[in-house]
């Protein structure tokens, strides 16, 4: 497959968003064919995709199965890879995920703490048909920092989970760089200035990967 895969993470209120964002517009000034997603969710409002996201930070549904919450965040995920990320990496475009894969390891495998960290890994390997990025992007924040970030604008399900399963989320993404050092980068937090020259100096050694139209 060619194109050039590259996905954000870290903790609600890490500042991720605002990073994509830059990257987006830098990429696409130099000419690249940038497609951006989060997850869980999709492209079209009242998307398979935007409905399941729906369901799954619904503050109203607390009460959700530890399992069920797993399954849907795959189900949303296997529609997205299939649907938009798999065409649009064979066009070689760069595709940026807000979110992917080790959300699901760090929240429900390290924060839910119920379910084995391999079988999440298992299903996240279903799920995806094995795509795995060629870089994943670690935001490091504080647990707290970053809930008191998120949260200002009015907590969803997973932002009520409390600290402590936020601390777990934490450790459990630092456990995946450690793990995986090739793939998963961490950027210490900053500036947003910084963390976006950080983000850019992993990002522009992996361009000569894909054609730019400029
Ligand atoms: P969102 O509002 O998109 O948060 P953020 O801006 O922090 O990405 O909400 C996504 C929430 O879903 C977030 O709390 C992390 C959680 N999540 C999981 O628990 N597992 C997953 O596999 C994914 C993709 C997200």
């Amino acid at each position: 497959m060619s194109g050039l895969f590259i996905t954000f993470e870290g903790g609600d209120g890490s500042g991720k968003s605002t990073q994509i964002a830059r990257l987006e517009v830098r990429l696409r000034t130099l000419g690249y064919d940038v497609r951006s997603f989060r997850e869980p969710g999709g492209p079209e409002a009242g998307g398979i995709g935007e409905r399941i996201r729906a369901i799954l930070l619904d503050p109203a549904l607390g009460d959700l199965d530890p399992r069920a919450e797993l399954l849907l965040y795959e189900a949303a995920r296997a529609q997205l890879v299939s649907a938009h990320y798999r065409p649009a990496l064979a066009d070689g475009a760069i595709v940026l995920g807000d979110r992917y894969t080790d959300s699901t390891i760090a929240y429900q495998g390290y924060g839910r703490g119920v379910l084995p960290v391999e079988r999440v890994r298992a299903l996240n390997e279903l799920a995806t048909g094995d795509l795995v990025p060629d870089l994943t992007i670690l935001l490091d924040v504080d647990a707290a920092d970053g809930l008191a970030q998120a949260t200002a604008q009015g907590a969803d399900r997973l932002e009520r989970a409390g600290q402590a399963f936020h601390e777990r989320v934490r450790a459990g993404y630092l456990a995946l760089a450690e793990a995986e050092p090739m793939r998963v980068k961490l950027v210490p937090r900053g500036t947003v200035d910084v963390v976006g020259e950080a983000v850019w100096a992993l990002v522009e050694p992996l361009l000569r990967m894909v054609r730019s139209g400029a």
